[in-house]
């Protein structure tokens, strides 16, 4: 069935939350003083990008970005729920930022994501965390010009969590994005995978695509102002448009979003293997802008944890996955996330990873011991294995990855490869290497050259290399589709 627009929020409720802005913008320019806020940002890329949009409405209202705390009117906590050490930190810095009220009571506090989505997180802001202005769940970010008007109008403390889980999508609402070359470009948001140790599915809705043109107007808008890294974001974004029933898969998208002219690199993530086919790979090759790099986790690599996981594919199709993607790229840049310690795994379990971890040979692995999150069904499972056991095998895995990576390093030495320099090199370095960047695959490059800029695409032979980075020399600009 045909379902393009049900998903939107009608176009009159966005109209409204732009009105709040300017009604927040007006009050702002009355008073005498700039107005300023700070966002933090827990977690992973989403959120980042979450921060992006509650900072361009922010911005619109008048008020101006700082990273110095103390001086903030509007504090943004945006939170990670994905394991426990992000929310043991998140109420960690509560305290600092409610401690600001003794002499500033005019301060708004704000929390907001995957955390305050759980109920027994929200019953303990409110009654451990009285200082807190507003709550908003990840279903109600759009909404958040309205909240921040009603509090400074003088209502209660606010929380808005709810929402309907099958989610919806806003179009139309502005977006201050970071400084530098790179931007983030959300395709889609929630997940409907509930792998069995996961919490996202239940705070972040069920899968919802946006719709391909517009999607492609932002990408050709990013391109416009300068953009030249941009990276499409979803937590699968092989599903890609399976709700729009409009017959586009994310293949289909990449390859249109890939036809739009510009000198710019389009990355994406994250990649479940369950939905990545040989059509995904043959795109990638075949395209201009899109980059080698694919981030494709396998969690674990034994079949029996596999199923328990309910990640819906077994060490020898992921393997076999891997090679076609090598096949198709052979100077892919790989990297995947691996959880040690699920409940019931066993020495035996474990070695299977490390196989994995060998034959797929990684530029870099994401490596979590596993974190128990009430109200997932892994929750529930036994687990013989102790902390001391778990820790381990993650300090052997993380050995083993480290001598992979040591090899892979080293192979690039006297290549030359196309960097993008984003940034100035932070000076611990050797000082002859003034600039950093990335290269196609995403590898980091330490750059050394004469009239170098941010933005500029140029030739680097490398002449050194260690686990964190590569080292050359720019020996020609130009960018190379
Ligand atoms: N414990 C540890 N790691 C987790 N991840 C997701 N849930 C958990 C958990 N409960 C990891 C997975 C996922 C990455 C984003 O976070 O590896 O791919
Ligand atoms: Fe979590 Fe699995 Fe969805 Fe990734 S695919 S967000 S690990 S449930």
């Amino acid at each position: 069935m045909k379902n393009t627009t049900s998903r939107q929020i009608p176009k009159q409720q966005i109209a409204h939350q732009l009105e709040y802005i300017e009604q927040v913008s007006r009050r702002n320019a009355l008073l005498p003083e700039q107005q300023w806020f700070f966002c933090q940002t827990f977690g992973c890329q989403q959120n980042e990008a979450d921060t992006e949009r509650i900072a361009g409405m922010l911005r619109d209202m008048g008020y101006q970005r700082t990273e110095d705390y103390t001086k903030a009117n509007v504090i943004v906590v945006n939170t990670c729920a994905v394991r426990e050490h992000a929310e043991k930190r998140v109420f960690g810095m509560m305290g600092k930022y409610t401690h600001l009220k003794d002499s500033r009571d005019d301060l708004v506090i704000c929390m907001c994501g995957c955390m305050v989505q759980q109920e027994h997180i929200t019953e303990k802001i409110k009654k451990s965390y009285p200082r807190v202005d507003i709550v908003f769940g990840t279903h109600m970010q759009w909404r958040f010009p309205e909240l921040l008007l009603h509090r400074l109008s003088g209502s209660k403390r606010i929380f808005e969590i709810s929402g309907d889980s099958k989610g919806e999508i806003a179009e139309g609402l502005p977006v201050q994005r970071g400084e530098g070359c790179h931007a983030w470009l959300s395709i889609m948001y929630g997940c409907n995978n509930f792998c069995t140790y996961c919490i996202v599915p239940y705070v972040r809705g069920r899968e919802r695509s946006r719709q391909p043109e517009d999607i492609e107007a932002e990408l050709r808008c990013l391109v416009e102002e300068g953009y030249k890294d941009i990276t499409l974001l979803g937590q699968n974004v092989n599903s890609y448009g399976k709700d729009l029933g409009i017959g586009m898969d994310f293949s289909d998208l990449l390859a249109r979003l890939d036809a739009v002219p510009g000198e710019y690199r389009l990355r994406f993530m994250t990649s479940h293997p369950k939905d990545a086919s040989e059509k995904l790979f043959r795109t990638m090759a075949e395209g201009t802008h899109i980059s080698h790099q694919l981030h494709l986790p396998f969690q674990s690599g034994s079949n029996e944890i596999l199923k328990r996981m309910n990640r819906g594919y077994t060490k020898e199709a992921y393997l076999s996955l891997l090679a076609a993607a090598k096949t198709y790229m052979p100077d892919l840049v790989l990297s995947s996330d691996i959880i040690v310690g699920f409940p019931g795994e066993t020495e035996e379990d474990f070695q299977g990873t490390l196989d994995v971890v060998r034959q797929g040979q990684y530029d870099q692995l994401f490596t979590f011991l596993y974190s128990k999150r009430s109200g997932t069904p892994a929750a529930e499972m036994p687990d013989a294995a102790t902390q001391e056991e778990k820790q381990d095998r993650f300090n052997r895995l993380l050995a083993a990855q480290e001598e992979i990576n040591q090899v892979r390093q080293d192979a690039y030495q006297d290549r030359e490869l196309s960097v993008l320099i984003d940034g100035l090199s932070n000076g611990k370095d050797d000082s002859e290497f003034t600039h950093c960047g990335r290269t196609d695959g995403g590898l980091l490059v330490l750059v050394s050259g004469e009239d170098l800029h941010v933005g500029d695409f140029v030739d680097v032979v490398i002449t050194k290399t260690s686990l964190r980075a590569l080292y050359g020399r720019a020996v020609r600009k130009g960018y190379h589709g």
